[in-house]
């Protein structure tokens, strides 16, 4: 598959995922699919919360999933998408520096520099970026010894 099928592909797994966000406070809809080393993709939504500031994103919902399978060294790539479930949704969404920062965990584990594409819920614009290129010069596992 080339990376284009690989985008592409994620990018529908991520805007599938959206329709089951939970955001009603925010109303921001963000889903995240995740492309593992075999080709099996996890994905996952935001869950809001009342207390606002305990609220998941999509991308860490995505990643805890493939790390409850066992997965979290198996991570290629992510496709990430949100936009207002009011508005018109097609500006491509980046992950937030937290979920940057959960995503190293995968790439430094195992040994990748994951690929991120990004999406509006709706719309062609796609954008294609390295994960060292959106959290340079991460912390991580690596800097513990356990990478
Ligand atoms: N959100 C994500 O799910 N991922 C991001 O990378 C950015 C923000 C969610 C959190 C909250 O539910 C809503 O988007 C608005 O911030």
């Amino acid at each position: 598959m080339n990376d284009t099928m690989t985008g592409n592909g994620l990018i529908a797994a991520a805007r599938a995922a959206a329709r089951h966000a939970y955001a009603p406070y925010s109303r921001f809809a963000v889903g995240a699919a995740v492309l593992l080393a075999d080709g099996s993709l996890v994905s996952g939504a935001n869950v809001e919360n009342a207390s606002y500031g305990l609220s998941l994103c999509a991308e860490t919902v995505a990643i805890a999933t493939a790390s409850a399978q066992g997965r979290l060294r198996d991570v290629v790539a992510i496709g990430v998408v949100g936009g207002s479930m009011d508005g018109v949704g097609d500006t491509p969404v980046r992950p937030c520096g937290r979920c940057r920062q959960v995503l190293n965990e995968a790439a430094q584990l195992g040994g990748r520099d994951l690929q991120v594409w990004c999406a509006g819920l709706i719309g062609d614009a796609v954008e294609e970026h390295r994960l060292s290129q959106l959290l340079p010069d991460a912390f991580g596992p690596r800097d513990l010894g356990l990478a």
